[in-house]
């Protein structure tokens, strides 16, 4: 992916409270960063950050962490950030998913994967973030219950996502083709949902459970 370079991206980023630098010295600590053993939830690919940031704004009884790849994507939310009331119970990681379980160790409750890459071509299956690659790493980082929600826009990908998940011992316990009409389900929308929406794209969305 090609991105536009923001200038002073990474100082701003660098000068978060919410940004944690060097995320593996965390490794299994995560709670004593939060400073309380309430469930920490990520969200891996939390791009310009509405999501998760909402999220903690309105679940203060659980701990976030946000993880994105790219410097030019994570610093809108860090901008955002600036402007509002301190989040107690959200920290950013800038970090590539692929060695997630060199950060975490047995200690997270829910993975939320918004509008996850696709990676349409067989031969990349395997950076999928549902590909049993990556479930095989979420199996080092979970604590005993492992809880994963996807949104996406992408019935194939969701289609892969289903299967892979249930072959890998998955449970799913919440499924549909059309999220936004569905009232029953409480729906903070990210950056990319709201503009499949308008576009009059419906999003699929699916709650996975293994004990
Ligand atoms: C299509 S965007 C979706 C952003 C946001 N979740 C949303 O729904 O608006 C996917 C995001 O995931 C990030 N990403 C992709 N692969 C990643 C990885 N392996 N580790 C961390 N971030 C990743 C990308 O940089 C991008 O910002």
């Amino acid at each position: 992916m090609r991105l536009k370079k923001i200038k002073n991206a990474i100082e701003d980023i660098k000068s978060s409270k919410y940004y944690v630098e060097e995320p593996a010295l965390n490794r299994a600590k995560w709670h004593t960063i939060f400073g309380n053993d309430l469930p920490i939830d990520i969200e891996i690919g939390m791009g310009k950050g509405n999501f998760i940031i909402n999220m903690a704004k309105e679940y203060p009884n659980t701990n976030f962490i946000g993880i994105e790849k790219y410097d030019s994507v994570m610093v809108k939310a860090v901008r955002k950030l600036n402007t509002i009331p301190e989040l107690k119970n959200l920290k950013l990681i800038l970090y590539d998913a692929r060695d997630i379980e060199n950060i975490f160790k047995k200690e997270i409750h829910r993975i939320y994967l918004n509008f996850s890459d696709p990676w349409p071509k067989s031969k990349h299956e395997k950076r999928r973030l549902t590909s049993s690659t990556f479930l095989e790493k979420y199996e080092k980082i979970f604590e005993n219950r492992k809880e994963i929600f996807q949104k996406t826009d992408n019935i194939s990908f969701f289609e892969f996502s289903y299967a892979s998940l249930k072959e890998n011992g998955y449970t799913i316990k919440y499924i549909t083709n059309d999220l936004w009409n569905d009232t029953t389900i409480p729906n903070i929308p990210t950056e990319y949902e709201e503009k499949f929406v308008k576009l009059g794209i419906k999003i699929n969305s699916l709650h996975a459970y293994k004990n």
